[in-house]
């Protein structure tokens, strides 16, 4: 059997952080895309990270391009070409210049892979992954917006350290955009089963969403020069493997929602069903008076966000 086809579009951190997991996890080919004015730099990472191939002991062709014609038929494709945040600049900041990029990006993928699923992380990501998928024309189920993932995983991974246990036993939920408003469910976030709040105090609990909501904030602060792309990159493959192995994951993810919880035609974040066809199911969680208000607030913003789009 052939190897599930991977492409990656835009070749810098996230990109190129993504097609080193995705190697290292064996998930298969790899191409990495980048413009023509960055000729060589897809190619010189693809090589690189090729050669560490009999070190890690993974079988995986990985190509850089600064054409599409190589990405002809992939079964998935990650979208990461953008600019990136700087600090001060909010993710809406990216906008107007990034829907340009994810316009064009689209246009040639929708031409050379027409069956795949397109996993988009480009910021400001509700907005982006609207953009993907109106231009690539491709059933809502297959254009799915990474922000959930990562969102989560940071989540956990506060709830962990502070309670000094393993992260594989931290299990939580957000909701919403990708955004500052993002709603974390406290009450559906367990740590081996126990609920958080049976662990931790609520003005515990509370900081951490806090530090959550800034989660991206904090490391294009620490950074400067860049925004996160590790933990981004190691989401959308975890998205990318959970469609490949056809896994059935349930993972809170940017998945279009119309009538599903009063969305009204938006992506926003919400649990959804990922597997070999994309988004196989949109989950509904009951949510408290107070958690649908949050919610409502900020698939708000991913409207007001959408209307500023011009495509
Ligand atoms: N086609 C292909 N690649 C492009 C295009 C395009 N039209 N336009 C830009 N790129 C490439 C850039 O040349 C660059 O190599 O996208 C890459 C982006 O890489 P970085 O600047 O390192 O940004 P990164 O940290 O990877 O973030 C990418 O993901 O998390 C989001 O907010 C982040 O929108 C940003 C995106």
């Amino acid at each position: 059997m052939a190897r599930a086809k991977i492409s990656i579009i835009g070749a810098g951190n996230v990109g190129a952080t993504a097609a080193h997991w995705a190697a290292a996890k064996e998930l298969g080919d790899v191409v990495l895309v980048d413009i023509p004015q960055l000729d060589g730099v897809p190619q010189g990472k693809s090589l690189d990270l090729s050669q560490a191939g009999p070190i890690e002991g993974f079988d995986a062709s990985i190509i850089g391009a600064t054409a599409y014609e190589p990405t002809v038929g992939s079964n998935v494709v990650i979208i990461t070409a953008g600019l990136a945040r700087k600090p001060g600049m909010s993710r809406d900041d990216l906008l107007m210049k990034n829907t340009e990029i994810v316009q064009a990006v689209t246009r040639q993928i929708a031409k050379l892979s027409p069956q795949a699923v397109l996993l988009v992380v480009s910021n400001p990501l509700d907005a982006m992954v609207y953009v993907a998928h109106k231009v690539s024309g491709f059933p809502a189920r297959r254009v799915i917006g990474m922000a959930g993932v990562l969102d989560t995983a940071r989540y956990r991974y506060f709830i962990a350290a502070e309670l000094g246990v393993s992260v594989q036993d931290v299990q939580a939920l957000l909701l919403g955009g990708h955004g500052d408003d993002m709603v974390p469910l406290p009450r559906y976030t367990s740590v081996g089963g126990i609920p958080l709040p049976e662990l931790m105090p609520l003005e515990r609990i509370e900081a951490i969403v806090k530090r959550t909501r800034g989660g991206g904030a904090e490391i294009v602060n620490l950074l400067k020069t860049g925004s996160a792309y590790y933990a981004p990159s190691a989401a959308v493959v975890q998205m990318a493997e959970a469609i490949i192995r056809d896994k059935k994951r349930v993972l809170p993810c940017a998945a279009y929602c119309d009538k599903e919880y009063g969305v009204g035609g938006y992506f926003v974040g919400v649990p959804v069903k990922i597997g070999g066809g994309g988004v196989e199911q949109i989950i509904k969680v009951k949510l408290t008076d107070r958690e649908k208000q949050l919610f409502d607030a900020s698939v708000q913003h991913v409207r007001d966000l959408i209307k500023s789009v011009k495509i």
